[in-house]
């Protein structure tokens, strides 16, 4: 359904807008021909109020803390169906059969080892160097070692390019903690394990017992970090997919852009953050920190908190703080962090700053507290983001690069710097 806007200039010259209707009801207007007709452009800091593109992959609504991929809601996906499925949906729009999955999963396998020359790209990096750099070095490499897979107008490479980095993404993510925790690097002797369980043998060695519960505790992470519409990092892989740069260079890109602590370096932070206030006396520093992050003269930002998009609860964090206290009780551990996350999360919704500006937990606040439940380090945190969000890139960077009417993406400025002056 499409109706119109009418806008009328400074000048009193009278433009008509296309306005669009999404499926969800949500509407938009169409300026593609706004600087052609009147010389004017948008200005939109952060771009929450534009959309690049029509997409059919993720919808989410914030208001309302809905998200659903493909039209399927993530609390169905994580309670009947697994993160292959759910990797297969994302990318290619329907839930596989069995025999479907069964062959999106041998493709997989037929790269599920990364080169051995392609590893020792971490031989020319510091023994302490974030594993993010490194995960983001080898999807790089993947251009170098699979050239004949680089072609974007070549659908069949493009196929195959896929099968590559969702294949190596486990390798290379678990590689990056041996090397970083000087131990050996081996291939699970198991093939048909979980994503999840997959990685947890490669991180902690193969003779690792992976529970059942914990297999699928991971495997839900996966799924709710699996796709989020048009975030930062989605829009940095479509942004550089545009230039017709290859798959592998557009996620390694993607990776970079999730790193930043105000996208999906958060998970880290949040850790490092309730690491703080617990050295600084736990519950009872709670206030100050809060104090810390309403004044704003202070860079502390309550990390773990707030979101573009979400202006409720976080569906994901919801689901993920009822995990965090299932594999708590599950493995019996005790973490303090745990008491003064929940302290912090009580207080800030109970404070007008937060309330006010609609500051909720958002993925990153609790997912720590299950990874570190499950003795994963926090430097690997992002990584295992990565992890989960790699199939979303993907279906990202393919849905635009299907796209016959999609463009290089090249936004434009106002300008406020020196006029013309002379040497
Ligand atoms: C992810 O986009 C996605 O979908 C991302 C993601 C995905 O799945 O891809 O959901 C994953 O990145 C989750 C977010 C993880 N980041 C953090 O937890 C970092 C802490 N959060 C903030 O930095 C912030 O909330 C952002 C970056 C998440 C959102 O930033 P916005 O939308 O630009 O919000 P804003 O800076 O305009 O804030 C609005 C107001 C400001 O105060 P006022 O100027 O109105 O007085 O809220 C304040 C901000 O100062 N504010 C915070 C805050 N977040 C916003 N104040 C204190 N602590 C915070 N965390």
């Amino acid at each position: 359904m499409s109706d119109v806007a009418k806008l009328t200039m400074p000048d009193g010259k009278e433009l008509t807008l296309p306005a669009y209707t999404g499926t969800e009801q949500e509407k938009c207007l169409d300026i593609s021909a706004l600087r052609k007709e009147t010389g004017y452009v948008t200005f939109d800091p952060g771009f929450g109020n534009t959309c690049p593109a029509k997409s059919s992959i993720t919808f989410l609504n914030g208001e309302a803390g809905i998200l659903r991929y493909r039209g399927y809601s993530i609390e169905d996906l994580c309670e009947k169906s697994d993160f292959n499925a759910v990797m297969y949906l994302v990318i290619y729009g329907e839930l596989p059969t069995e025999e479907e999955l069964a062959t999106f999963l041998e493709n997989l396998q037929k790269y599920s080892e990364v080169k051995p020359q392609l590893l020792k790209l971490y031989d020319a990096l510091p023994q302490d160097t974030h594993p993010m750099i490194m995960v983001s070095s080898m999807l790089a490499g993947l251009s170098a070692h699979y050239p004949q897979f680089t072609n974007p107008q070549n659908e069949e490479e493009v196929e195959e390019a896929i099968f590559v980095a969702l294949g190596q993404i486990l390798p290379i993510v678990a590689s990056a903690y041996c090397k970083n925790n000087d131990k050996e690097f081996k291939y699970p002797s198991d093939k048909n394990l979980s994503y999840g369980a997959g990685l947890l043998k490669m991180m902690f060695g193969d003779d690792y017992e992976v529970d059942a519960d914990v297999d699928k505790i991971l495997d839900e992470l996966l799924i709710l970090h699996a796709d989020h519409e048009f975030n930062c990092s989605t829009s940095t892989a479509r942004l550089v997919g545009s230039s017709q740069a290859n798959i592998f260079a557009s996620l390694s890109a993607a990776v970079q852009a999730l790193w930043g602590p105000l996208h999906g370096g958060a998970n880290q932070k949040v850790i490092e953050m309730l690491e703080e206030i617990a050295g600084e006396g736990g519950v009872e520093a709670i206030d100050k920190f809060l104090g810390m992050a309403k004044d704003k003269s202070n860079p502390f930002r309550l990390m773990g908190f707030g979101h573009r998009v979400y202006k409720n609860y976080d569906p994901r964090a919801k689901i993920i703080k009822k995990t965090c206290d299932k594999v708590i009780e599950k493995l019996g551990v005790e973490d303090p962090l745990l008491a003064v996350a929940q302290k912090l999360e009580a207080a800030a919704l109970q404070d007008e700053y937060f309330t006010a500006r609609k500051l909720y937990p958002n993925v990153d606040f609790y997912s720590g507290i299950v990874y570190r439940a499950l003795n994963i380090p926090t430097e690997m945190y992002t990584p295992l983001f990565a992890l989960g969000r790699l199939c979303g890139w993907i279906a990202h960077w393919r849905e635009q690069n299907l796209d016959a009417g999609a463009r290089i993406g090249r936004p434009r400025q106002l300008y406020v710097g020196p006029t013309e002056r002379s040497l």
